[in-house]
């Protein structure tokens, strides 16, 4: 077979990719990108996937989670620290209830494409093209805003650059202080749920004073002042994609210089379609979407194609199913897996298939049903002795109200409040943290993996 070219998914038949109208802008705005610098590097990619192996084997577990769609008008270093620093206290929590390491990778510094349920959308009689994400075209409901103009790519690129710049920073710079554990719980005010997060807050604070009194500080305790923290995205726009990647020269191998894990959605992922040709070619660990749609043939023709080499950390399956539905498709696919012997990591997105319609006509998902589909990922892998190995938001370290419950509870009427997102409805940061006291809960009654063995 002749060897994989970074184009070749040029001859594959594409879906939920614009069709740009000016091939000469295109053809320069691809030049340029092409010759800037890659946002990642193999060696950050090879790491990422020894961890994602790990987890695939129940010595680690994914946290992977941040906004639908990165947006450039809210493009803030506040923004990014906030859900930053969400994500390290959900992480501490997770660790606390897992007992192994939790592999931290954002929805960030490249998610700008999406794919859209229909091509076009009417408003009050008035038909326009769907709005795809930042990098292809704009959100405002006017036929200029809705052309695609490639020059949004170098746009994306410059954001995701200077966004993963602040990532580095905040990664080494104190943020990643676990001895915070108190203050995170400052917010859950009442009831019993509050008692018991603050309760295991207690729990992880104690034993980090214990580790002090031992005598495990400094040296060691950076360790817990400094992370690991990488980016990911839905590769969608392959011609952004295609011009950031590079040939890696230790390995010989290409990389996705856009970001370290990209992941093919659930109405991309056609076996012989163009998305899948791109990631197959890359070495970088790829996630992907499995809804209620995804056969067990698919899923079998598609592990062959993505990891033909059955490598661990390779491969995250991401099952979004809906709460209510996970017990319909989850065990067929678990089944799937275990009759080809394929190395995955499975981990549960609770947010696609839980999206509704509030009355009050905004986009939202309750809290429930995000917490129901969890709990059902976690009891179908129990019942087939598989491991469920992380999970997947779409959340904000800011203060919106785009989901409905939790302990300080949104409202449907709340909604209109602080709705920001520029694509599906986020949890908030109190709703991400309560979140991760529960998933928690689940992941204490894990069974423990078999001895570690060596990486
Ligand atoms: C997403 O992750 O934002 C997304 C569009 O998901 P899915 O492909 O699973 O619908
Ligand atoms: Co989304």
């Amino acid at each position: 077979m002749a060897e994989w070219q970074k184009s070749d998914w040029r001859a594959k038949p594409r879906v939920q990719m614009p069709e740009y109208t000016d091939e000469a802008e295109l053809k320069a705005v691809e030049a340029k990108l092409a010759s800037y610098p890659p946002l990642v590097f193999a060696g950050e990619a090879r790491r990422l996937k020894a961890q994602l192996g790990a987890a695939s084997r129940g010595e680690a577990f994914l946290l992977q989670g941040g906004d639908c769609a990165e947006s450039f008008e809210q493009f803030s270093a506040d923004g990014i620290r906030d859900t930053f620093k969400v994500m390290l206290q959900m992480a501490m929590v997770l660790t606390y209830g897992a007992k192994v390491p939790v592999v931290k990778v954002g929805r960030m510094a490249g998610q700008f494409a999406k794919p859209r349920s229909a091509p076009t959308e009417t408003v009050d009689g008035v038909e326009l093209p769907s709005y795809r994400g930042d990098i292809i075209n704009d959100l405002a409901f006017t036929p200029e805003s809705r052309i695609p103009a490639p020059s949004k790519m170098l746009q994306a690129y410059t954001q995701a650059a200077a966004t993963l710049n602040l990532l580095r920073a905040f990664s080494t710079g104190g943020y990643a202080d676990v001895h915070q554990v108190h203050a995170w719980t400052l917010g859950f005010t009442e009831g019993e749920k509050a008692e018991k997060y603050r309760d295991m807050a207690n729990r992880i604070s104690d034993t980090l004073d214990f580790m002090k009194a031992a005598g495990v500080t400094s040296d060691r305790l950076h360790t817990l002042q400094t992370v690991d923290f990488y980016t990911s995205h839905e590769s969608l726009l392959l011609e952004y994609e295609e011009a950031l990647t590079r040939l890696d020269s230790t390995s010989g191998k290409w990389l996705a210089g856009s970001g370290h894990m990209i992941w093919i959605g659930d109405r991309t992922r056609q076996p012989d379609g163009a998305h899948v040709e791109f990631a197959r070619g890359v070495q970088n660990p790829i996630g992907l979407k499995c809804g209620p749609t995804t056969t067990a043939d698919d899923l079998k023709v598609l592990m062959e194609k993505l990891n033909p080499e059955n490598e661990a950390g390779r491969l995250t399956l991401i099952a979004r199913f809906g709460a209510g539905s996970v017990g319909d498709h989850l065990p067929r696919l678990v089944k799937a897996v275990q009759e080809e012997g394929a190395n995955v990591l499975w981990t549960c997105d609770p947010m696609h298939g839980n999206t509704i319609k509030s009355a009050t006509g905004y986009k939202t998902r309750p809290f429930d049903s995000v917490l129901r589909e969890v709990r059902e990922f976690f009891g179908v892998h129990k019942a087939e002795g598989t491991i469920p190995g992380g999970v997947h938001f779409e959340m904000t370290g800011q203060d919106v109200t785009e989901c409905t419950g939790g302990v300080r509870a949104v409202t449907e009427e709340d909604l209109s409040a602080r709705y920001h997102t520029a694509c599906d409805p986020r949890l908030n940061a109190s709703q991400s943290l309560e979140l991760a006291f529960l998933v928690a809960e689940e992941l204490s009654n894990r069974d423990r993996p078999q001895a570690a063995e060596a990486v």
